[in-house]
């Protein structure tokens, strides 16, 4: 049997993130951070895959910018949350290695994007031992030209998340044969810190 992810593993400790942000949400709070910088980083009506999209304000803000979202979520609770809270937005339930070429194909998804967004600790909840793996296939899911954002704490993280240092990171990075354009401290663009680390990747093919 596959190797459970992180976050399934958390079980019960990770629920607080869907009702945290559930609460946000109602209260009318900023919950769009990664999702302004997601925008400016294509054109418009773009190919916008979310993978990891957990309860969907990400997906739900870039596809009311008028771009073409993908929403992939492996955990059952976060996709009924996500579909309820943003109705218009398609989720697939899946993990990232499962968003094969067949499987978007038969939900009518585009096979390529013009950008991956990776963000809220997904990269740091994947399984043991599948995390290059996880960044080679969302390197290969990017069209000619597309980009990879993938943001993660590196300090005062989700207790259940794996501790990954910006080393550690770079070097995955290389071996999933992607490309580091550019990291910040945020998604404002503020500088390198070592509180939370944000990423533009690309292909290097
Ligand atoms: C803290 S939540 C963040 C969700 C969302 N990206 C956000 O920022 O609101 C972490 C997410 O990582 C997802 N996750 C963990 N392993 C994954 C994998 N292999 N493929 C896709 N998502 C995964 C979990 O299901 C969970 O939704």
């Amino acid at each position: 049997m596959a190797e459970q992810s992180r976050w399934a593993q958390g079980g019960e400790r990770n629920l607080g993130y869907g009702r945290r942000f559930a609460e946000l949400v109602e209260s009318g709070a900023d919950v769009d951070g990664e999702a302004r910088l997601a925008d400016a980083l294509v054109g418009r009506r773009a190919r916008v895959l979310d993978a990891g999209s957990g309860m969907g304000r990400v997906a739900a803000y870039l596809q009311g910018r008028g771009h073409r979202v993908v929403a992939a979520e492996p955990d059952p609770r976060l996709v009924e949350q996500s579909r309820r809270t943003y109705p218009e937005v398609e989720v697939l339930t899946s993990d990232i290695l499962g968003l094969t070429d067949e499987v978007l194909d038969a939900a009518g998804a585009p096979t390529e994007f013009d950008l991956v967004v990776c963000v809220g600790n997904v990269i740091t909840f994947v399984a043991e031992g599948t995390e290059v793996a996880v960044l080679r296939r969302l390197g290969e899911l990017l069209a000619p030209g597309g980009r990879l954002l993938v943001g993660f704490h590196l300090q005062g993280g989700p207790e259940t998340a794996r501790r990954l240092t910006p080393e550690e990171f770079a070097a995955e990075v290389a071996e999933a044969g992607l490309v580091v354009d550019h990291r910040f401290g945020g998604y404002d663009l503020r500088p390198v810190d070592d509180l939370y680390a944000v990423w533009v990747l690309r292909a290097a093919r």
